[in-house]
Formats: structure tokens, C-alpha cells, sequence
């Protein structure tokens, strides 16, 4: 039974300590914060939503290369399966990816590029494309001459230079453009906006204005209409499709011309996954992209609106399976805690068996140690010792109080198992006429057998009955009713009752045993 119960328990904890194992840490580390992180964030967290156990870890650089160096570091030693990471700049980033990918944890480098070839894939979309695409595209829309702006991404990201040569490129085939200035707008609106404010130079004949990202491109456009000239057309790149994205700007002719930069979180989780799976992946994926104008802006629009909304429903239904999963989750919680008590319960009501049990075992053997089988020596002519004893007693004056007192209580003990023993089989016999065979009152008797064996006169009486039938249970032929009414149980149940109390088994099964 013993047995039995324990294994239940364990079984019980380790039900209990069974939780829904992570399988998946993934950092990502982005250079940057802006609307373009946030809903490539965002796309990362729904596609990570579609699979079970997958833990994704943020942080963003804020455009400090030394900050995202510290980040990444830390997002290694914080445990991550893989890193995800936009490299603020080419060269500077690189060592602590170096060192990530040295530790053996799978890289991700995506959208800006690292000057070290260790990396385990790369996701970008094509940058030195899109600045040719849009070199070719402004030199159409300006008839192919005229004077031109560029407003640069952050010095040492691969995005910028890529963009600025791709631009530059297409721009050779048309000799009649002149770009007038590169500023350096580090790719926020803010930076732009402080570049075009400041710049000394002539502006006020330009035909248009290339922000490596729609953010420059509208914070140059803000500076332009501060400084009271002519707007040239804006371009940017970008094309998020949210409020403040390229394409509604594009619709709302704020910019003439964007180049959708894909976001892709979904593909580069996917990536991610392929990867830790040990499923086979592409080192180089280049993202495909478009020209967004007028002509296409109000499509895009439509579409991502649908989008949009069915996204929204997805969330809705995500958020509806997930509080169904908390109920699941609160409702093994709570089938746990009952087992849980159960199992207490069943411990306790064992524990208090086998306590009872020892109990039992142990007022027996206090019973039968302290008197049935206490060393009295000859406990004949009790009466002629204690006479001797007393005598002993008050001659040898100088003896300690204590083995006096022994010897006397063994002497009382002796002349009580006498009594007792005479009158075993007398189902009539009380304490009284014990005492009253002791010569002391009951009270005494009481006092004295109770201090001396822990027990009651009664108690001793009938531990002697018990012993007297179990011994005559094994050495003789009587039925049991005849063995209780020889050792003074008027009814043989009532026999039975105290003998499994006193020894833990029937009066037969004793007989049985032998
Ligand atoms: C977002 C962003 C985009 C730009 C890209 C270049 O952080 O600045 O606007 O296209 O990074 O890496």
C-alpha cells in the first residue's frame, strides 16, 4: 500500500512540474527604432504566434553602434538559439557577431550587411537596385535634366552606400542631371530636416530631392516649405503601407515616387526556424520589391487595407485561442491542486495508520517490558523481601535513595503481578479488590502502577488477560471462546476486539501463524 502511494505522489509531482517547455529563444537585434522596426517587430511576432514555443527577445540599437555591440553580447549570454540582427554599420558591428556566431549560435544578418563573412544567412532586399531604379525613375519624371538633392543614409550602413551608388549609376546615363549636394540625413526625418535647414547652398531651383527613406525625404520637404521656395518632388524608400507610411504620402502626393523595402518578418522567422530544424535554407535571400507612384499608391492601399482588417480578424482569433488556452491551462492547474490534496490526504490518513499502529506497538511493549517481563528475580515470599528490605533499609543508612527505591518498586511490581495473575481468570475482578489484595487503597494502586509501567491498573489487567490467551492460543488446544472466558472476557467478540487492539492480528490468526 505503501508502495503504491508513493509512486502515486510521484507521478502526481511530476504531472505537475510538466510545463510547456520553451523550444526556441531567438534575439533580435535592430539597429534601429522607427515605424519600419515596429512593424517588421510586429511581423516577427505574429509568424512567432504560429509556432509552438518559440520566445523571441528585442532590442534596438537606437542608430549607437556601440549600444547594439553591449546588446548583442548580452542577448548571447542571456542563453538565445539564434541571432537575428540589422548591423547599425558595416564594419563596426561585426565583432560581436563574429563572436555570437563563434559561440556556435546560427546568425541572421538581415536587410544591412557586416563586413565579416560569418553569418549563417542573409535576407535583404536588393538596396543598390532600388537606388537605380529610383535614379532612373527621377531622371524620367524630370525630363531628364535638371538638378537633383540626396539626402544620405547613415554613413557606414551598407544600405546607404548601396543606395547612393545604385543612384549614382543610373544617373551617369543622363549627363544633363546634376546632383548639387549629398546631405547626410542618418535616416531619420529630424537629421534631414536639420541638414536641408542648414545647408547654405542654392535650393530653390532643384527638381527633386532623393531621401535614401521616406523619413528623409518628408523631413527635407518640411525644411523646403520652412525656407518659402518652390517644392522639387520628393522620392523616397520605404513604402510602408501604415498611416504614416510611404505609399499613403505617395497617395497623398506628399512624395512622388517610394520603393517598398520589404519588412519580411514573417519570411525571417521562417528562416530562423528552418535553420534551428535543421531543414535546408537559402544563405543569400533577396527580397523582391516595387515602385510605388501615383499610379499604383491607391491599389496598394486597397489591398493593404484588406490585409489589414484580415490580419485584425487573425488577431481577434488568436487572442479568442489564447484565452481558451489560459482556461485549459487554469483548468489542469486546477485538476493538479485536487490531486494534489488528494494525495495529502491519502499521506495522511496513512501516516496516522502507521502512528496509531506504533502506538499500539508501543503501549505494548511499555505493558509488557515495564511488568510481564521485567527481571523480578525471585518473586516468591514478596511479603519475607520487603520485610528484609526495609530492614536492609534502615540499617544501611549511607546507601543512595535510588536503588532503594528500584528495589521497591520491584517489589510492589512483583507483588501486583502476583495479584493480577491470581485473579486473571476472574471476569468479575475490579481494581478495588486488587487493591484491597495489595493492602492499599485503590487510589494508591492507581498512583503506583501508573507511574511505575505508564498504564492504568485496567489496562494492566487486561495486557496480562491478552498475554495469558495469546500464550495459551499457541501452546494449547481451546477454542478461542474458551481461551477468553479461561483469561476473564465474559464475551468472546469483546476478546477479539482487544486482542487485534493489542497485537495487530485475530486470536485465529495467532493460532495460524504457528
Ligand atoms: C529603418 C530604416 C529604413 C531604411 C532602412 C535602411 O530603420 O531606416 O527606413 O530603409 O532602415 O537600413
Amino acid at each position: 500500500m505503501k508502495k503504491a502511494l508513493y509512486s502515486f505522489i510521484c507521478i502526481l509531482f511530476l504531472t505537475a512540474c510538466q510545463t510547456n517547455e520553451k523550444k526556441y529563444c531567438i534575439g533580435v537585434s535592430q539597429c534601429s527604432e522607427d515605424i519600419w522596426r515596429d512593424w517588421q517587430n510586429a511581423e516577427l511576432k505574429i509568424e512567432a504566434n504560429f509556432h509552438e514555443g518559440v520566445e523571441l527577445r528585442f532590442a534596438s540599437a537606437l542608430d549607437d553602434s556601440r549600444r547594439q555591440i553591449q546588446q548583442i553580447d548580452s542577448l548571447v549570454e542571456s542563453g538565445i538559439d539564434l541571432l537575428i540582427v540589422a548591423p547599425n554599420q558595416l564594419q563596426s558591428v561585426s565583432p560581436a557577431i563574429d563572436r555570437a556566431y563563434d559561440r556556435g549560435i546560427p546568425v541572421i544578418v538581415f536587410e544591412r550587411k557586416t563586413d565579416s563573412q560569418k553569418f549563417t544567412a542573409f535576407v535583404s532586399a536588393d538596396n543598390y537596385e532600388m537606388g537605380r531604379q529610383m535614379g532612373k525613375y527621377i531622371a524620367k519624371r524630370i525630363g531628364g535634366e535638371g538638378k537633383v538633392m540626396e539626402i544620405m543614409g547613415l554613413k557606414g550602413s551598407s544600405p546607404a552606400d548601396d543606395r547612393h551608388n545604385g543612384f549614382i549609376k543610373a544617373l551617369q546615363e543622363y549627363p544633363q542631371i546634376e546632383v548639387v549636394i549629398t546631405l547626410q540625413g542618418d535616416w531619420t526625418e529630424e537629421m534631414a530636416y536639420k541638414a536641408v535647414k542648414e545647408y547654405k547652398g542654392e535650393i530653390a531651383g532643384l527638381d527633386a530631392v532623393f531621401g535614401h527613406n521616406d523619413r528623409t525625404a518628408i523631413g527635407a520637404r518640411r525644411a523646403f516649405i520652412e525656407r518659402g521656395v518652390p517644392l522639387p518632388l520628393f522620392y523616397g524608400i520605404d513604402g510602408l503601407p501604415d498611416e504614416d507610411g510611404g505609399i499613403r504620402q505617395v497617395r497623398d502626393s506628399l512624395l512622388d515616387a517610394t520603393y517598398i523595402y520589404p519588412t519580411r518578418g514573417d519570411l525571417l522567422l521562417q528562416t530562423a526556424l528552418d535553420i534551428l530544424d535543421g531543414k535546408p535554407f537559402k544563405k543569400e535571400l533577396m527580397l523582391t520589391s516595387a515602385l510605388v507612384n501615383s499610379d499604383n499608391a491607391n491599389v496598394l492601399l486597397l489591398e493593404s487595407d484588406e490585409v489589414l482588417r484580415q490580419s485584425h480578424k487573425l488577431d481577434m482569433l488568436q487572442q479568442k485561442a489564447s484565452g481558451y488556452l489560459q482556461q485549459l491551462d487554469t483548468q489542469r492547474a486546477i485538476t493538479v491542486l485536487a490531486c494534489g490534496v488528494i494525495a495529502l490526504l491519502l499521506l495522511v490518513i496513512l501516516l496516522f495508520y502507521l502512528y496509531h499502529r506504533s502506538k499500539v506497538n508501543i503501549r505494548r511493549e511499555r505493558v509488557v517490558n515495564n511488568l510481564w517481563n521485567m527481571d523480578l528475580g525471585n518473586t516468591e515470599s514478596t511479603e519475607k523481601k520487603e520485610n528484609t528490605e526495609e530492614n536492609t533499609d534502615t540499617e544501611n543508612t549511607d546507601t543512595s535513595e535510588e536503588p532503594l527505591a528500584e528495589t521497591s518498586q520491584s517489589l510492589f511490581v512483583a507483588r501486583f503481578k502476583e495479584v493480577v495473575e491470581a485473579r486473571l481468570s476472574d471476569s468479575e475482578v475490579t481494581v478495588d479488590d486488587l487493591a484491597a489484595s495489595m493492602n492499599i487503597s485503590r487510589v494508591q494502586l492507581y498512583r503506583r502502577v501508573k507511574s511505575v509501567t505508564g498504564c492504568s491498573p485496567v489496562e494492566m489487567l487486561r495486557t496480562a488477560r491478552l498475554n495469558r490467551a495469546h500464550q495459551m492460543l499457541l501452546t494449547t488446544d481451546k477454542t478461542i471462546s474458551e481461551v477468553a472466558y479461561d483469561v476473564g472476557f465474559s464475551a468472546p467478540s469483546y476478546f477479539t476486539k482487544c486482542f487485534k487492539d493489542e497485537f495487530g492480528f485475530l486470536p485465529g490468526e495467532a493460532r495460524k501463524s504457528v
